[in-house]
């Protein structure tokens, strides 16, 4: 009996001496992110749906690390216009005043694009197709009702998405003409690429003060690359107010893009504008790439192999836009964790789990002046 309590009180002194020395209290979190460890370099953002910005946990790993955000789908025609005249505010409302309260600018996402568009725009209503000159009406109400509602906390705008198209634009044995370097939209059968012009004019009309970009994907792709630089050039040549290029960044984790055609992309592209933002950034684990709606959802199996191969191309891919980091004003991530991302969890190509848990591939990015080679 003497024995057990002489035990037990050998225990208690050792435990009030750990106590002391601070050991038994819960570690207080490091409260370093990447708004934190990156700000000599650029913005880094996150494109988030309701859940995020509702859920206590979620908030404040946004709050923790990100200095941008972007609304995922609430701020895209479709979602804001469905029909004319009929506005849904309320989703993109709510994320608007997240970041009003939290001091986090918006990236806008997006004025027009070919997909989520709001097709009412292109007829009258017996269904016939309406003229260039009431689609340009319509887009500019709605460019502007939009921008004016949220020029407060959006500092810049996804004006036009992805109206280039895909592949290396060379004639085929079927096609002996090279192909239109433009994705054939119905916003470009009514308009030419005239429509490009005239989205950045009303923006820019609606608030001079807001960034404007143009934003694509596979825009590392040297073919993707020229017909997006070529377009740019010539929109600008004519006055059109584009300010930044974003490259969206929907990569592998092998060989999409290799770094050498990012990096040879992101000098092009500084020729033409002060502003390069990597938009929409995930890393999935299978072979494909890119911002096209047709995907696999496929993953692999989550190997230690196949864990070391995303850390090292987020590496690699941090170290090029730190070295670019005059022009890169901003890194955006394509959602908060692997629950959210648009290619399904079994892609894991970010850098929490599918429980908001952190994955090592986080400290990777976040401290890489610690990981530094020597
Ligand atoms: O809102 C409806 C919901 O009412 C319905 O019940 C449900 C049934 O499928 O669909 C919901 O809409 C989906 C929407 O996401 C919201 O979850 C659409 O089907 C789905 O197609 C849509 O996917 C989004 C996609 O853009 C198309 O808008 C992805 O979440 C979003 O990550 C993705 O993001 C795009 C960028 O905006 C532009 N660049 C490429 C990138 C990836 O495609």
């Amino acid at each position: 009996m003497k024995k057990i309590s002489m035990i037990a009180l050998t225990l208690m002194m050792g435990a009030a001496s750990v106590f002391a020395q601070g050991w038994g209290r819960p570690p207080v979190e490091d409260p370093t992110g990447y708004k934190d460890t990156y700000k000599d370099y650029f913005t880094v953002g996150v494109a988030v749906n309701i859940n995020n910005v509702t859920n206590p946990d979620q908030i404040a790993l946004i709050k923790k690390n990100f200095n941008s955000i972007t609304a995922e789908n609430d701020m895209k025609v479709v979602s804001l216009q469905p029909r004319e005249g009929e506005w849904n505010w309320e989703n993109a409302d709510k994320i608007a005043n997240f970041c009003r309260e939290n001091g986090i600018p918006l990236r806008g996402h997006t004025l027009c694009w070919h997909s989520q568009f709001a097709d009412w725009m292109f007829v009258d209503d017996k269904g016939n197709e309406v003229s260039k000159e009431v689609f340009y009406e319509r887009l500019r109400t709605h460019i502007h009702t939009v921008v004016n509602r949220y020029k407060d906390i959006v500092y810049c705008w996804d004006v036009v998405n992805e109206a280039m198209i895909d592949g290396d634009g060379r004639p085929t044995r079927f096609q002996r003409e090279a192909p239109s370097p433009y994705r054939q939209s119905r916003h470009f059968q009514l308009c030419g690429d005239e429509f490009i012009a005239k989205a950045f004019e009303f923006a820019h009309e609606a608030d001079p003060n807001a960034l404007l970009f143009y934003n694509d994907y596979n825009a590392a792709d040297p073919a993707k690359r020229d017909r997006i630089y070529d377009m740019v050039k010539k929109m600008k040549d004519a006055g059109v107010p584009i300010h930044g290029i974003g490259m969206q960044g929907h990569y592998n984790i092998y060989d999409n893009p290799k770094w050498e055609n990012f990096e040879a992309a992101i000098q092009k592209y500084s020729e033409l504008v002060d502003n390069i933002h990597i938009t929409e950034l995930d890393m999935r684990i299978n072979h494909e790439a890119g911002g096209q709606l047709q995907f696999s959802r496929e993953g692999a199996a989550l190997t230690d192999e196949i864990k070391k191969m995303q850390e090292d191309r987020y590496a690699e891919m941090f170290e090029i836009m730190r070295k670019y980091k005059k022009v890169i004003k901003n890194v955006t991530f394509w959602n908060l964790g692997d629950r959210d991302s648009w290619l399904g969890a079994r892609n894991y190509p970010l850098l929490w789990d599918e429980n908001y848990e952190v994955k090592n591939v986080y400290y990777v990015v976040r401290d890489f002046k610690k990981n530094k080679k020597k």
